[in-house]
């Protein structure tokens, strides 16, 4: 059995900052103390002015997914191995509910996430609903995934009514499942784009326009009420807007039971982005908002009202018609143009996987708007909690899975795509100055990124079946 001794590091973990080694026998932690000695054969890393942190946990991806007449550019290896680069050892994508069920359904992301590279799991679309389908959902359970994501927007597409995800919540309190809502008002949004496409107003900005800040504060505040009304938990995805905080800040303090989502580009990033020359690389749904929004998603990421920062990411080429080079290959996979001259024709959703926890500790940690722990419990240890994954994930505890990240707070980088592993030929934080990123990260035990070097490959990650009744935090 494989044994690493990681000695003199500072654990930082959800609600703890503490000096001690770790030691690592086979894929799991067997000691955390001070002092600690391994075997001669041992590989022994020193982590001297380095924190030790729990594996990220992204609960809100999308690999190969086909959307827009053309697929998302990172597959379940791409960004896996982005993931792992940015910190990240587990990761939760979402499955296309097809026709013939949800056992094909299954199957068919369990084929695709063969080849995955870090630890994963996944959540089920639920697009579609009727007697049948509902008799099938408790069969998830079995399958370890127990948590169905609906869609109060995509009329027509993916959206379901809301006595539809009213039931649904009610067969997921039955069996200890949890509802993820992408919450906006489907319904307004389909007028104002027919209105907009009417009066000729086809540029990206227009994305923004036609899809209000209030439409995702009236759809968190119905998915919080259905939720109560259902007696069943619900989890709001990707919050954008500043009201939605509200929302949820109401409803929690009303013991309802509902928990939120933000994601790094809600908290940096505007309308005026989508009006560059270059605006469709910041389309995706829901839309960036305003500067107040976003000061408002910090805000509640400090005061405990959001518990997570996932990424959503969904990512595009930007210019699909030009290729890069991916592992030596070159790669062009259809992007954002696709939508040029209309913006209801632009591939939604942007690259994040990689991203998420390097700029959130800088300008997060480091600004001193969260501290490290809050940055830890948002990144991981939540997240692991709320789907049903914790200890073995989110935690530096024996007996927890060896998913560490040695964190170098002092490493400085320039960020943008030349660094990015990110399937992907643009980054939304071109030219960033960051300080603090990963030295060493282990899967399990194996150390598959160390500095800038590879040593993951496909196959690594294994399917992390999920049990019910995850606590609600
Ligand atoms: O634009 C986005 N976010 N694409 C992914 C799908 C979704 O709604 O999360
Ligand atoms: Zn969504
Ligand atoms: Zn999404």
């Amino acid at each position: 059995m494989k044994t690493t001794l990681i000695k003199n590091g500072t654990l930082i973990t959800a609600a703890d900052t503490f000096k001690a080694d770790v030691l690592i026998e086979g894929e799991q932690i067997r000691l955390i103390g001070e002092n600690l000695s391994a075997p001669p054969e041992a590989f022994v890393a020193d982590a001297t002015g380095k924190f030790l942190l729990p594996g990220g946990v992204d609960p809100h991806c999308h690999f190969d997914l086909p959307m827009f007449g053309t697929v998302s550019s990172d597959d379940h290896y791409t960004g896996h191995k982005a993931a792992a680069f940015g910190g990240t050892t587990t990761v939760m994508d979402f499955i296309v509910q097809e026709a013939q069920g949800f056992e094909h359904s299954v199957s068919l992301w369990r084929e695709k996430s063969a080849k995955a590279a870090i630890d994963y799991s996944f959540h089920m679309n639920l697009t579609r609903f009727d007697e049948a389908i509902a008799a099938e959902i408790p069969s998830l359970v079995e399958m370890g995934i127990t948590t169905l994501k609906v869609f109060t927007a995509y009329n027509g597409r993916l959206r379901i009514d809301d006595g539809a995800i009213y039931k649904a919540l009610r067969i997921a309190r039955e069996h200890g499942m949890l509802v993820m809502i992408h919450a906006e008002n489907g319904d307004v949004i389909e007028t104002l784009i027919e209105e907009a496409l009417r009066a000729g107003q086809t540029s990206p900005e227009w994305h923004a326009h036609t899809r209000p800040a209030w439409s995702a504060v009236e759809a968190s505040l119905r998915a919080a009420a259905l939720a109560e009304m259902a007696d069943s938990p619900i989890y709001i995805v990707h919050m954008n807007a500043g009201g939605e905080a509200d929302m949820l800040q109401y409803a929690r303090e009303r013991g309802v039971k509902v928990m939120g989502e933000t994601c790094p580009q809600y908290l940096f990033f505007t309308v005026e982005h989508l009006k560059r020359p270059d605006g469709a690389k910041w389309i995706c749904s829901p839309p960036m908002r305003s500067e107040a929004d976003n000061a408002r998603l910090w805000q509640a990421l400090a005061d405990g009202t959001i518990q997570t920062v996932g990424t959503d990411h969904c990512p595009f080429f930007f210019d699909g018609s030009q290729p890069i080079v991916y592992e030596g290959q070159k790669i062009a996979i259809p992007g954002k143009e696709l939508g040029a001259g209309d913006f209801t024709k632009i591939p939604n959703g942007l690259p994040g996987v990689q991203d998420r926890l390097p700029i959130l500790w800088t300008t997060g940690v480091n600004s001193g708007k969260i501290t490290p722990n809050q940055f830890v419990a948002l990144t991981s240890t939540n997240a692991a909690k709320i789907f049903g994954l914790y200890p073995r994930k989110g935690a530096l505890v024996p007996g927890a899975d060896a998913d560490i990240v040695i964190w170098d707070p002092a490493k400085k980088v320039t960020y943008g795509v030349a660094h990015s592993q990110q399937r992907t030929d643009y980054n939304l934080y071109e030219g960033w100055e960051l300080t603090g990123y990963p030295e060493k990260v282990f899967l399990r035990g194996k150390l598959i990124v160390e500095n800038e070097q590879w040593h993951g490959k496909a196959g690594d990650g294994q399917f992390l079946k999920r049990a019910p009744a995850a606590p609600v935090i």
